[in-house]
């Protein structure tokens, strides 16, 4: 599809693997970050603009020789992706983005259409956070609860684990935000991700269920396909498309879900673009959650989300970037090396994919 230009907004290693797809299809890819120079996604780019997504110009520039625009992460100014003319696909689309950007109305989705929560509060306010603590105590067995902030929180960022004895003064102060939410702690014996593929027709597809190991609220590792009962994976399918169909989302949708001790699903959050707990799919199914969101945007047929092993994929930090050298030593691994410059602390530098 030499015709097709896919504009991305963001320039992170989610934009550079989706680039890289796009490319096995023919596709070129525009860029748009205001740090495009140099990161993942802009120096493997055909073509990019390093602006401020509140720049209308340069996004009207933008969306005058893209196709299709894209959000390689949620906290893409809704705007930029709103002033797109109605001839160009946009993905995930604004209503979307908007759930997702914030915890509250992300929960309130999921409550609406039926899929479990765990008790939760809106905090904007000591005294909110004082009479949730309160209510945390009375109405419930567990007084542990996390403390989020209701946007722009990644990677464990913007979150404090609480108990109802801790001081909400001491506790808003440390958040430093005007919006939170306080959610009960869920006492989980998994952490499994579900994700789809939605095209501009309303078609679907489903990969396998992901397993999900977390440290210090950052994904380190996940295997795939996650051994569940079936009823289990049919909840998570139908609460993943019923959401997928509801934010009307073309491109990928990722839901993170908690299995408690009884086998309950209860909802995390969603993510409306490639999820990291999906990148085994890269080498682990015939076509990955990249090519099936440069499929989904381009008008291509879906195509195969099968696998037929076990597949791992460890998530290699600044601290540990030593491991992505070794990996290459190892004949059944797959390294991707971000190429990002500087290996800080918890930066997701590259990452390592395996088979049993
Ligand atoms: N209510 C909860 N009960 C128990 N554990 C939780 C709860 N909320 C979050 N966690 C833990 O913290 C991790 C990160 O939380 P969450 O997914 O909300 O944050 P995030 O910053 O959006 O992370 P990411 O962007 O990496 O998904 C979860 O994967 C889970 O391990
Ligand atoms: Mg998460």
């Amino acid at each position: 599809m030499a015709d097709f230009t896919l504009g991305i907004l963001g320039s992170g290693q989610l934009g550079r693997m989706t680039i890289q797809a796009a490319a096995d299809y023919g596709i070129s890819c525009h860029v748009f970050a205001p740090d495009a120079n140099n990161a993942p996604a802009g120096e493997i780019c055909n073509t990019l603009t390093e602006a401020e997504y509140s720049d209308q110009n340069a996004l009207n520039n933008f969306y005058a020789i893209v196709d299709a625009v894209t959000c390689e992460f949620e906290n893409v100014p809704i705007s930029a992706l709103g002033i797109a003319p109605d001839h160009i696909l946009k993905s995930p689309g604004v209503k979307a983005l908007a759930t997702a950007q914030n915890r509250l109305i992300e929960k309130e989705t999921a409550k609406l259409l039926g899929i479990p929560t765990a008790p939760y509060w809106k905090i904007s306010s000591v005294s909110d956070l004082s009479d949730a603590f309160n209510t945390l105590t009375l109405n419930t067995s567990n007084e542990n609860a996390i403390l989020k902030t209701a946007k722009f929180g990644y990677d464990g960022k913007g979150q404090i684990r609480t108990k109802s004895d801790d001081s909400p003064e001491q506790l808003w102060q440390e958040l430093n935000t005007d919006l939170a939410i306080l959610e009960s702690f869920v006492n989980f014996k998994k952490e499994i991700s579900f994700l789809i593929a939605r095209n501009m027709n309303g078609q679907t597809e489903i990969f396998p269920p992901t397993l999900n190991h977390h440290e210090n609220g950052i994904l380190v590792h996940s295997s795939a396909p996650a051994i569940l009962p079936q009823s289990v994976i049919d909840a998570g399918c139908h609460y993943v498309e019923i959401m997928a169909h509801h934010l009307d989302v073309v491109g990928l949708l990722a839901m993170e879900l908690f299995l408690t001790e009884d086998n309950t699903l209860i909802f995390n959050e969603i993510a409306p673009r490639p999820h990291n707990s999906y990148h085994w799919t890269i080498e682990g199914c015939k076509t990955s959650q990249f090519h099936h969101l440069v499929r989904s945007v381009s008008g291509l047929p879906f195509g195969e989300v099968k696998t037929s092993r076990k597949w791992h994929m460890k998530n290699i930090l600044g601290q540990s970037v030593s491991e992505l050298q070794s990996g290459y030593s190892n004949t059944n691994s797959y390294v991707h090396d971000y190429g990002k410059a500087g290996p800080k602390i918890d930066r997701k530098m590259g990452h390592i994919t395996y088979f049993e």
